[in-house]
């Protein structure tokens, strides 16, 4: 069994921010989060200690992967997601949030335990490789239109 200072110090090393949050009704306010998470998102664990981790999304929550968040929050379950946030000093980020549950001993859905990776660099090589898809069709569609062009134009 591993010993809980060895557990603290894989923790306290971790390069992905880990969070762990409490069921408390409908609530889930933050009781954890590690010195990648402080990294990452610019606050200190003081600082936000008790809130709820959508203070990251700030005023930007018209997103399709927080309905995901939602259902599996709602039903117990575990999801992950790719979310925009937001750092203490306003710059954004895409946060993969990995999101599972952890269950007392009499079955009681207790915890709730986040991993969140910035994902940035990767989000923005997709968006600009579906761009320049985006363009190359555009290309191919007026190169064949001139082709036609060309071939009724023959004598
Ligand atoms: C442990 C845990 C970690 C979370 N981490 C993040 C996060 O890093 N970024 C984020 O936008 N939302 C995160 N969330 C999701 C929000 O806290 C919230 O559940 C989500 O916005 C959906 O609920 P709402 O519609 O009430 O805001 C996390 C939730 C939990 C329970």
């Amino acid at each position: 069994m591993i010993n809980p200072n060895l557990m603290q110090m894989v923790i306290n090393a971790s390069n992905d921010g880990i969070v762990v949050a409490e069921r408390e009704g409908r609530e889930t306010p933050v009781i954890y989060v590690n010195p990648a998470f402080e990294r990452l998102t610019g606050y200190t664990l003081d600082e936000i200690l008790y809130q709820d981790c959508r203070f990251l999304q700030t005023g930007d929550r018209d997103q399709p992967g927080l309905t995901v968040v939602r259902k599996a929050m709602r039903e117990g379950t575990s999801c992950r997601e790719i979310l925009r946030n937001y750092r203490k000093d306003g710059t954004p980020f895409w946060n993969e949030l990995s999101l599972s549950t952890l269950y007392n001993e009499a079955d009681k859905l207790t915890y709730f335990i986040g991993v969140q990776k910035d994902v940035t660099l990767q989000v923005k090589a997709q968006q600009r490789v579906a761009q320049l898809e985006a363009e190359l069709a555009e290309v191919k569609a007026e190169l064949a239109a001139l082709k036609a062009a060309a071939g009724s134009n023959k004598v």
